[in-house]
């Protein structure tokens, strides 16, 4: 699927063409590529931190890394595929195969993405799946970073690559955390569905944060019972032993 780069945006505030949007002023003014480029560290420094718990078998850290990959890979598409790639390929139209390319590796990860968001490090496949994924995404950063990356810069000028940075910094607090790879990845769909998307993602994270730190408070609950019976246990137990050589004591006397 192409991207269409000129219809209006579906929302009232939005009265110019959606990708002449980026850029409200209001963002930090970190140009788009560094933004893009910091979450690509970002991401690595994960899958390093997963092929670390890999070697040591240690699953807890395996699954709650996968979780935060799930979430940084879902929000930086998303960002990408309404703010950056539209905006590039209006403006850079000899780059028009990398974009298409690069929406179809997105949209690969994000089956990968929505497939381990279901599933266990017990799972036989988890490993083989989470290693996949690793390897399409360091592939897809190498092209964008070495190929797309320089020429968007050399094309798009520093204050334009800013307007851009500061609208998927702000995309990014509204955006989807969680893949939806049959969702629509192009605008102008892809401003409604990521918008409500964005919303039951935050909800449903929300929520499951929530059930875990009320598991986790139950737990601490009954592991200070069980500390406090077994505290209790042991001074009685005491005082039995002591009554006992009290009376040991008085016989021999
Ligand atoms: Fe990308």
């Amino acid at each position: 699927m192409g991207i269409r780069a000129g219809p209006a945006a579906p929302t009232k505030s939005r009265s110019t063409p959606w990708v002449s949007l980026a850029g409200s002023g209001k963002g930090s003014g970190m140009d788009a590529i560094t933004l893009l480029k910091n979450d690509h560290k970002t991401v690595e420094r994960l899958f390093k931190e997963f092929e670390k718990a890999e070697k040591a078998g240690d699953d807890k850290t395996k699954s709650s890394v996968v979780g935060s990959i799930i979430e940084e890979l879902s929000v930086h598409a998303a960002i990408e595929e309404q703010e950056f790639y539209p905006a590039v390929r209006q403006a850079v139209p000899t780059v028009k195969d990398e974009v298409l390319e690069g929406l179809e590796e997105h949209h690969i990860v994000k089956w990968t993405l929505s497939e381990l968001d279901g599933m266990d490090p017990g799972d036989e496949r988890f490993d083989a799946k989470v290693t996949v994924l690793i390897e399409s995404v360091r592939h897809h950063v190498e092209e964008e970073e070495e190929d797309l990356f320089p020429q968007v810069r050399k094309a798009l000028g520093r204050k334009r690559l800013g307007e851009i940075g500061d609208a998927m910094e702000e995309l990014k607090k509204t955006a989807p955390t969680r893949p939806h790879p049959r969702a629509p990845d192009t605008p102008p769909a892809n401003v409604a569905t990521n918008k409500a998307s964005g919303v039951l993602d935050r909800a449903r994270t929300g929520a499951k944060r929530g059930a875990a730190k009320a598991k986790d408070k139950a737990k601490n609950k009954t592991e200070t019972a069980k500390e406090k019976a077994e505290t209790a246990k042991k001074k009685a137990e005491a005082g039995k032993a002591k009554g006992r050589a009290k009376v040991k004591a008085k016989a021999k006397a």
